[in-house]
């Protein structure tokens, strides 16, 4: 059957433009940070995960007055946390209870092709389905998930459907120190306490809200008892994370795909686009103190109107004796992928066609607005058509060049395996990547040409996009058909 990608789109009222809510203060801040709601087991076998994640409406009064029609996996914003050790079975059943179809899809998690949430694989409202697959030994790392439906990703996570998926290894190097987890999620309301649609700019530069969340909480309170481990999430549909800890050194030792091999030590700024994970180890200063957490300044381009003012996201006090917990200077095995035995070269240009844009004013939520075209290698995304082609086991170099004719940078994304960064080319400046590291997703900026390697695992079907979601939404995506060995 034909179930047509926009025929169970909701009912949602043609938007009239209300403004986004001027007061900041509706949401309560300097809680303490809650820890991420477990999803919980039901299965009582060894090695075995088993679950269902239910997406749905539901209201939260927020706003005097009025109340917010928010979109919850189990009740939750963000959803709960799928928190499994490679080797596992992971069973999750996924309950579609809003008005238009929905998928899961597992970002960063090693699935198969076909249990991986592509928009191909709909869930229609009212409707459920299975996902189920074996997470492989050394695929531990820290993951997340949200919808992938065709053209309606940026409404769906822009409504609270995204949530946190760890996967730990077997034998885990820090497993004595206590974890904190930060998953960051933005959240606009308008003064009638709605969550508002697109409007044209958030299509063209990608949507922020006036509220960033963390686990949900808008600017919280952390308390640092001693040196701890932190997992970092941007789930945010647009925003870019430029976090500092108010000049205290901090040591990155994880990225998307889980540990580096070596730790780095004294980083004072931690830069996450759209998508990225990262874990690093946070010791108290002697004497302990407080700070704040903080999104600094960044220019993501577009002429200064994707610059961003550097804003607190938490408030934090550091223990007086803080306990010293060691970090062992080798984390794991990298191997270095070898010599490619394939090649494929990706460019990202958005095209505005500025006659259509000028006669339509834009008023359809969440719709495609006309005249606006994101897309790889000239081409704007058609599901039913094979962008490029890779053979399994095969080391692909991928060569991703951003040619923005607005000047903005583009956060690239590959579904299903990650992979190692081997050099970024900027006006004409060649420079290795110093890190061995795992990612899934890499910041590409205007005129950058960003150079990675990886191996696919499974036969099948495979997305690659921008991960700023307004723009995967409105084409800048491709499909890559996984073949069999030759
Ligand atoms: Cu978070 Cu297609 O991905
Ligand atoms: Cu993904
Ligand atoms: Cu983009």
């Amino acid at each position: 059957a034909n179930h047509g990608h926009s025929s169970s789109r909701a009912a949602t009222p043609a938007y009239t433009g209300s403004s986004q809510l001027a007061d900041a203060s509706v949401l309560p801040t300097g809680r303490p940070l809650p820890p991420l709601q477990k999803l919980a087991n039901t299965s009582k076998e060894r090695g075995k995960f088993v679950a269902t994640l239910r997406a749905q409406p539901e209201q939260r009064d927020w706003v005097p007055g009025h109340s917010t029609t928010v979109w919850c996996y189990n009740h939750s914003i963000p959803g709960p946390l799928v928190d499994v050790t490679e080797g596992d079975t992971v069973e999750i059943q996924f309950e579609n209870h809003l008005a238009q179809e929905s998928t899961v899809h597992w970002h960063g998690v090693a699935t198969p092709p076909d249990q991986d949430g592509n928009p191909p694989d709909i869930v229609l409202p009212g409707a459920s389905r299975q996902y189920r697959y074996t997470l492989p030994s050394d695929s531990a790392s820290t993951n997340w998930y949200h919808p992938h439906p065709h053209e309606m990703t940026s409404e769906q996570v822009s409504h609270g459907l995204a949530g946190p998926f760890i996967v730990r290894p077997a034998n885990d190097p820090l497993a004595h120190l206590p974890e904190q987890h930060l998953f960051i999620t933005d959240l606009r309301l308008a003064d009638d306490g709605n969550i508002p649609p697109n409007t044209r700019r958030d299509w063209m530069f990608g949507r922020e809200g006036q509220f960033t969340l963390i686990n949900g909480e808008y600017r919280p309170h952390i308390h640092v008892d001693g040196t701890q481990r932190w997992r970092i999430w941007n789930a945010c549909n647009a925003r870019y994370l430029r976090l500092t800890l108010g000049g205290q050194p901090f040591t990155l030792v994880g990225t998307d795909g889980g540990l580096l091999q070596q730790p780095v030590h004294g980083l004072t700024e931690l830069l996450l686009t759209p998508a990225q994970r990262a874990e690093i180890i946070v010791h108290p200063p002697e004497g302990g103190g407080s700070t704040e957490l903080r999104n600094a300044a960044y220019d993501r381009g577009a002429g200064g109107r994707n610059r961003q003012s550097d804003q607190p996201l938490a408030s934090l006090t550091f223990a007086r004796q803080p306990e010293l917990r060691p970090v062992p200077d080798t984390l794991r095995t990298i191997t270095a992928l070898g010599e490619p035995q394939a090649f494929h070269t990706i460019f990202m240009t958005e095209l505005m066609d500025m006659d259509v844009m000028r006669n339509n004013s834009g008023n359809t939520p969440y719709a495609r607005p006309q005249g606006l075209y994101l897309m790889l290698n000239g081409q704007i995304y058609d599901m039913n058509r094979t962008d490029i082609t890779a053979r399994q086991g095969q080391v692909e170099q991928w060569q991703v060049t951003n040619l923005s004719g607005m000047g903005m940078d583009h956060p690239f994304h590959v579904h299903g395996e990650p992979f190692q960064v081997v050099e970024r080319e900027f006006q004409g400046q060649r420079t290795p990547e110093p890190l061995l590291a795992w990612r899934d997703t890499i910041n590409v900026r205007a005129g950058e040409t960003v150079r990675f390697r990886m191996v696919q695992k499974h036969i099948g079907l495979r997305m690659f996009h921008c991960h700023i979601l307004e723009h995967e939404d409105l084409g800048m995506m491709g499909n890559l058909m996984v073949l069999a060995p030759s």
